[in-house]
This record gives C-alpha cells, structure tokens and sequence, in this order.
C-alpha cells in the first residue's frame, strides 16, 4: 500500500510522520517539488501484456507528462522474484546518489520504495500500483525493491545514456530501516 514515512535525516529510528492517504503524501511531497501523483489506464492491461500495450494504456498520461516534463523517451522494465541479478540490481541503487536528469516512475504493477534525502529529511516513498514519482535531477536519493522484486515501471527519459547514478560516498542509507521494514 503506497505508504509515505517522513525521518529526521539524523533520526532513522523513528519516522515523525506515517501516512498511507494518497494526497496527504501528495501534499508532503509537493512542498518539496516532488511529483507524486496516480494515472488511469486507458484500457484495462493483463499480466500477458506487452510493453508496447502498456505504454499505449496510459499513453495520454505519458504523453502529458512529457510535454511538461521535457522528456523524450519512455519504456517499460519488469522486475521478478526470479530474476537471476535480483541482489546486484538491489545494491545498485541502495547507496545514496544523485542523477543529472529526473527519475521518473510510474508503476503499473508491484511496488518499490524510494528514499529522498530533503533537506534535513529523509521521506520513504512506498510507491505502488497506479503511483507515479518524479524525483527531480540532482536530488539526493537510493531505491529499495527488497530482496525478492516484483514491480513492472514505465520510465521517462530526457536522454537515457545520462541516467548513471552519482554516489554521494555518504553511509546514510545503511542507518535506515530497508524494504522489509517499511514496505506495507
Ligand atoms: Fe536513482
């Protein structure tokens, strides 16, 4: 369930704030110039469909967002509890880092968590089913799918050759509670 936690960034052991009311979160974010929003498919999408069909359900979201957002591609990845590189691509992205364009996710099924270090907070963004996440570039930030990933996004892109992550070489994300632990 799309849950916001919102930490003191030196204070991991207790979230000051726990909400699962979409627009609550969408509030919270937004004071920080974080999108966070839900999409309708256009028409209804099965677990047999393809990228191609997914991409054409919520074809006019899509196509919205990348006129405001300035973004020129999109594609669709599919994560599974039994994809042989499930730890690799997990450590990946658990270290805190930045990237020079946005990170935009829309997830059309599963879930994942994002961490976005604001500030002097760091905000938990469960994002499931239906919930789209833009995290701005150049925003301090690591990703969860916990151990056993199951998530299908769409991603928007300005230039996918410039999506490599930038590590801060800061240990914070270790102090916080991980996927396990947040994930509802
Ligand atoms: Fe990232």
């Amino acid at each position: 369930m799309s849950t916001l936690y919102v930490f003191n960034d030196k204070s991991a052991a207790q979230a000051d704030v726990v909400t699962q009311d979409l627009a609550e979160i969408a509030r919270v974010l937004a004071t920080k110039g974080i999108r966070f929003e839900q999409w309708e498919a256009n028409f209804p999408i099965t677990a047999e469909s393809t990228s191609e069909e997914i991409l054409a359900a919520y074809g006019d979201s899509i196509a919205q967002l990348k006129e405001e957002g300035g973004y020129q591609t999109a594609d669709v990845i599919n994560m599974t509890p039994d994809h042989p590189d499930k730890i690799a691509l997990r450590n990946k992205f658990l270290s805190e880092h930045t990237h020079s364009e946005d990170e935009v996710r829309f997830f059309v099924k599963g879930d994942g968590l994002f961490y976005l270090h604001l500030d002097d907070g760091v905000y938990a963004v469960q994002c499931c089913k239906n919930d789209l996440i833009s995290v701005p570039a150049n925003t301090q930030h690591w990703f969860d799918m916990g151990d056993s990933p199951n998530f299908t996004a769409v991603r928007l892109f300005t230039n996918p050759d410039g999506w490599v992550a930038n590590f801060t070489g800061e240990k914070i994300a270790d102090e916080f509670p991980r996927y396990e632990a947040l994930a509802k």
